[in-house]
């Protein structure tokens, strides 16, 4: 081979070696995260795509523990808040890191509720009302999970009659997919043996710039909403379906969240900024719906949700509070990520006037949610 080949040749490694391979991402080693808990075996699996993008999903709490997104430079960052140990988590002043939600996401009132006249009390974990399925919601259990290739996990859970108050077995099955699209994919189907209200959801906190790197005040969002749910002090809707406009929870033109967040607005008082549930334009025939679009200007980073779900809660992180130091010493502060979770209005067993989350036997819940990838 001539000088000038062996040269260029040497150019061409130096140029590839530069563009990170996933297998080159200092991602969690799965051999230091894992331990036992209630006697069942704690996991982490990786999923990978073509094109680069890394997830790493645990059976505890079925939680994303780090998602490695490209920026428009096609540098990989880490996107999600949390740990790189089991300890992290169960040591943390947040619970709901990257987990899944259930057996309903977010708040019953008075931890309680009627069907079919009976009342059934459920555990009272936010005040008086009944939080994220309660004391030990799905975020808190050990699921049986099996990866079944590179880019899929099935996580299942059958949570028995009773748990929390909630009546019914209830066999819930979520898969997580890492499509070719950079689009992670999140399908929950769930069967009863007893009517029960059902509202699963995923929380993880996003930051685009990188888990730890500042706030989200920046962060350019859309929310394909025309109404809002407003809520009384505790967070619990009033009833009212309120129009968005004229409103700081007017999302239909991009906005960066910061730009009002500190309006002198009871609404915004009442949430310590943005926790609020939306209610989303749905297309009239089949398809899902793009939910919300985030955009991070300085990495140019995107993320689209898109979804099946009726409404869609956006909290802005405003309890977080500096406590937590999670993944490479990074310190959890004050609105350092945001939470798009797709959903059922809250406290919906006791609206019947919201759209029904009654599950019956033979029936089976499904609900999807995709947050997709992208740069601009
Ligand atoms: C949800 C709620 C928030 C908060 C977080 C967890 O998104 O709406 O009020 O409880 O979970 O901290």
């Amino acid at each position: 081979m001539k000088t000038r080949q062996l040269i260029m040749l040497a150019g061409l490694f130096l140029i590839l070696g530069c563009k990170k391979a996933p297998e080159q991402l200092p991602v969690v080693d799965p051999l230091a995260f894992g331990g036992e808990l209630d006697g069942k075996k704690v996991e982490l699996f990786t999923l990978k795509n073509e094109q680069g993008m890394v997830v790493q999903i645990t059976n505890f709490g079925g939680r994303v523990v780090d998602l490695w997104v490209p920026d428009r430079e096609g540098r990989f960052t880490d996107v999600v808040l949390g740990y790189s140990t089991l300890d992290g988590y169960l040591n943390s002043n947040e619970i709901y890191y990257g987990t899944l939600v259930g057996r309903y996401g977010n708040r019953i009132g008075n931890a309680r509720f009627t069907l079919n006249d009976s009342v059934y009390t459920l555990a009272a974990n936010d005040g008086i009302n009944h939080l994220h399925g309660g004391v030990k919601g799905y975020n808190d259990v050990v699921w049986d999970a099996v990866q079944s290739d590179e880019k899929t996990v099935l996580l299942s859970y059958l949570s028995p009659d009773g748990e929390e108050g909630y009546p019914g077995n209830l066999q819930v099955n979520v898969t997580y997919e890492l499509t070719p699209d950079n689009e992670l994919k999140i399908e929950y189907r769930a069967t009863t043996d007893k009517p029960t209200p059902v509202n699963l959801t995923h929380h993880s906190y996003f930051n685009l710039k990188g888990a730890g790197e500042g706030d989200i005040n920046d962060h350019v969002l859309y929310i394909n909403a025309p109404f809002y749910t407003p809520v009384d002090g505790g967070l619990i809707p009033t009833g009212e379906i309120a129009p968005v406009d004229g409103t700081p929870f007017d999302f239909r033109t991009p906005m960066a969240i910061g730009a009002r967040v500190n309006d002198d607005n009871e609404q915004l008082k009442y949430g310590q900024g943005y926790d609020h549930n939306w209610v989303l334009t749905t297309p009239s025939g089949p398809g899902l719906t793009l939910a919300a679009r985030v955009v991070e200007p300085s990495t140019g980073r995107t993320m689209e949700v898109f979804t099946n779900e009726p409404a869609i809660q956006f909290y802005g992180g405003n309890f977080l509070n500096g406590k937590d130091t999670g993944k490479n010493g990074k310190v959890y502060n004050h609105r350092g990520a945001l939470c798009l979770e797709t959903q059922h209005f809250p406290d919906s067993p006791n609206h019947l006037e919201f759209p029904s989350v009654i599950l019956e036997p033979g029936q089976e819940y499904y609900s999807i949610c995709i947050y997709k990838f992208g740069v601009e």
